[in-house]
C-alpha cells in the first residue's frame, strides 16, 4: 500500500478509496477518534477505529504523539470542520510515546515553556507552521534570483577577515584552550594553528560576494552567519542566516529597487503557498491580542498586512530627513524615547520603530547615513559626510536590510581604510577588485530570520529558527 499525505488527501483523494496514511497521534477521544498528523499540514487526519475490534491493552497505546500507520476507507466526516475521515481497517503502532514522560501536552502550551522544549517543539502546530513558511521563504529567495539571473555562490564559512570591521567574531581555532602556544611578547602564535593564522566564522560574506559580482556580475549568497554580539533581544541571534545579493553595474538607487522587489516577491510567493499556515498564524495572532486593551490592538491582521506591504511601494527618505521627522515628532518632544536624537546618532530600535509604526506605517527605505556610523566599504557621497549606504526598516521588527554602494573608487577606499583602522594589508585580495578593472557595485543584506518572523508574526527570533544560538544557550 502506496502511502499518502495528509494534505494531499485531504486535497484530492476521493471518498470510497482505501488510502494509508502515517503520522503522529495528536488527541484520541473515547477510544475511537484519533486526530493524526504527519507534518504535512496542521489539519488533522480523523481516524475512526471500530469499537470492539481492539483490545484494552492496544488502545492503550494510542498515546500522543505515538507514530501510527493506519490503512483504511475514505469517507464522509460527520464531524465539525473535517470533509472526510479513514475508517480504519488496520492499525499498526510504529513508535509508542509514553503518555507519563512525554514532555507535551495536548494543550496550549507557552512559546517559552516550548524553547525549553525546542527538541519536541516542532511537534507544535504553531511550530510546524511557522518552519514550513521559513521553508518557502528560503525556496523564494533561490527561486526570486534564479529567474532575474544572479548565481549563487558559496562564500567561506570559515575566514581571516571581519567583514564588517566590528570585531564580533567568533574565533576558529586547533590550539589548546589552556595553554596555547605564545610568541616572546606573550600574544597567542597562530602560526601553529590549523591553518597557520587566526580564523573566525563569517560575519558576512559580503567581500568574498563582491569578488564574485566583479566577475559574474550578479550573485547572491544565503548561508549562517555568526555575530558574537552580547544582544539579548527578540531580533538577535549569534547564528542566522543571511542573503546577501551583490551586483555589478547597480548603484544605491538599482539596490533599493531590488531591495523592493525582493521582499514583496518573497512574501508573495508565501501568501501563495501556504495560505493555511498564515491563515493559522494569523488567527494566532488574534487571539494573543484578545488579551489586550482595544488601543494596543493592531489596526491590520497578519494577512492584512503582508497583502498592504506587497501591494504598497516601500517609502523612501534620507538618514537626514529620518532625523528631523523624529525631532518634529510629538514623541520627541514629550520626551518618550530613552535615546537622545541627533543627526549623527545611529538610530536605536525605538527611533527605527517609531518611523516605520507610528509616522509611515509601512516598510522605509532609509538612505545616505553619516560615514561614521557605517562600514568602511560603503561609497562616499559628494558631500563629505555621508555614504551611500541604505537600511530597510519594516514595521513590528526594525531593520530587516542592510546594504550600500560600495566604494569603487581605489584611493577613496584605501584612505578610508585607513581612518577606520581596516588593515589594507590583509585585504589585499579585496582590494584587487578596485585595482582591476573595477566598476560601480551595490548590494544588500537580508536578515533571514527576522524576514521570517515579519512573515509569521512571531514576536521572538528564537521562535522562527529551529535551533537558536543566544548567549548562554546552545543545547540542542
Ligand atoms: O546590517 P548588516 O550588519 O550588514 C551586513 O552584514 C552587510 N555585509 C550586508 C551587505 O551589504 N551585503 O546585516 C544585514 C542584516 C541586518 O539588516 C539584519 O536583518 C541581519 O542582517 N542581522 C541579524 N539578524 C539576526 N541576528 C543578528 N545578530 C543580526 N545581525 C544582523
Ligand atoms: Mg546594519
Amino acid at each position: 500500500n502506496k502511502r499518502i499525505k495528509i494534505k494531499e488527501l485531504l486535497a484530492t483523494a476521493a471518498q470510497g478509496q482505501q488510502v494509508t496514511v502515517m503520522g503522529w497521534v495528536r488527541t484520541f477521544r473515547n477510544n475511537q477518534f484519533v486526530a493524526l498528523n504527519d507534518g504535512s499540514t496542521n489539519n488533522n487526519l480523523q481516524v475512526v477505529i471500530e469499537l470492539g475490534k481492539y483490545d484494552d491493552a492496544f488502545l492503550k497505546r494510542i498515546t500522543t504523539s505515538a507514530s501510527l500507520k493506519v490503512t483504511g476507507i475514505l469517507v464522509e466526516s460527520l464531524g465539525k470542520g473535517q470533509s472526510v475521515e479513514v475508517k480504519a481497517e488496520e492499525v499498526e503502532i510504529l513508535g509508542d510515546s509514553d503518555a507519563e514522560t512525554y514532555p507535551l501536552q495536548p494543550k496550549k502550551h507557552s512559546l517559552e515553556f516550548l524553547r525549553e522544549k525546542a527538541h519536541l517543539r516542532f511537534r507544535t502546530n504553531t511550530f510546524s507552521s511557522v518552519f514550513r513558511v521559513r521553508h518557502s521563504l528560503a525556496f523564494a529567495v533561490h527561486k526570486f534570483f534564479n529567474d532575474k539571473g544572479f548565481f549563487y555562490l558559496h562564500t567561506p564559512i570559515v575566514t581571516a577577515s571581519d567583514a564588517e570591521g566590528a570585531g564580533e567574531m567568533f574565533r576558529v581555532s586547533t590550539l589548546p584552550f589552556d595553554n596555547p602556544p605564545r610568541k616572546e611578547d606573550g600574544s597567542v602564535d597562530f602560526s601553529e594553528d590549523f591553518f597557520g593564522r587566526a580564523t573566525n566564522l563569517t560575519v558576512s560574506g559580503q567581500l568574498e560576494g563582491e569578488l564574485g559580482a566583479t566577475a559574474l556580475g550578479q550573485i547572491y549568497t544565503f548561508g549562517p552567519t555568526f555575530r558574537a554580539e552580547n544582544s539579548n533581544t527578540a531580533r538577535h541571534l549569534a547564528e542566522f542566516w543571511m542573503i546577501e545579493p551583490e551586483a555589478a553595474f547597480y548603484d544605491l538607487e538599482d539596490n533599493a529597487a531590488l531591495a523592493e522587489e525582493f521582499i514583496q516577491y518573497i512574501i508573495r510567493y508565501a501568501m501563495e503557498n501556504n495560505g493555511d499556515d498564515l491563515e493559522f498564524l494569523r488567527q494566532r495572532l488574534l487571539d494573543e491580542e484578545k488579551g489586550k486593551p482595544q488601543t494596543e490592538r493592531s489596526e491590520l491582521d497578519l494577512i492584512q498586512k503582508l497583502q498592504f506591504v506587497v501591494e504598497n511601494k516601500f517609502e523612501r527618505i534620507t538618514y537626514t530627513e529620518a532625523i528631523d521627522i523624529l525631532l518634529q515628532s510629538n514623541h520627541y518632544k514629550k520626551k518618550k524615547f530613552q535615546y537622545d536624537v541627533k543627526w549623527g546618532i545611529d538610530m536605536q530600535s525605538e527611533h527605527e520603530r517609531y518611523l516605520v509604526e507610528k509616522h509611515f506605517k509601512k516598510p522605509v527605505i532609509v538612505t545616505d547615513y553619516p560615514k561614521e556610523i557605517k562600514a568602511f566599504y560603503m561609497r562616499q557621497n559628494e558631500d563629505g559626510k555621508t555614504v551611500a549606504a541604505m537600511d530597510i526598516l519594516a514595521p513590528g521588527i526594525g531593520e530587516i536590510v542592510g546594504g550600500s554602494q560600495r566604494e569603487e573608487r581605489y584611493d577613496k577606499l584605501v584612505e578610508r581604510m585607513k581612518e577606520m583602522h581596516v588593515p589594507a594589508e590583509e585585504l589585499w585580495w579585496y582590494l584587487d577588485t578596485r585595482r582591476f578593472g573595477t566598476v560601480p557595485h551595490a548590494g544588500f543584506g537580508l536578515g533571514f530570520e527576522r524576514m521570517v518572523q515579519f512573515v509569521t508574526g512571531m514576536g521572538n527570533i528564537r521562535d522562527v529558527i529551529p535551533f537558536p544560538r543566544t548567549p548562554k544557550n546552545a543545547e540542542f
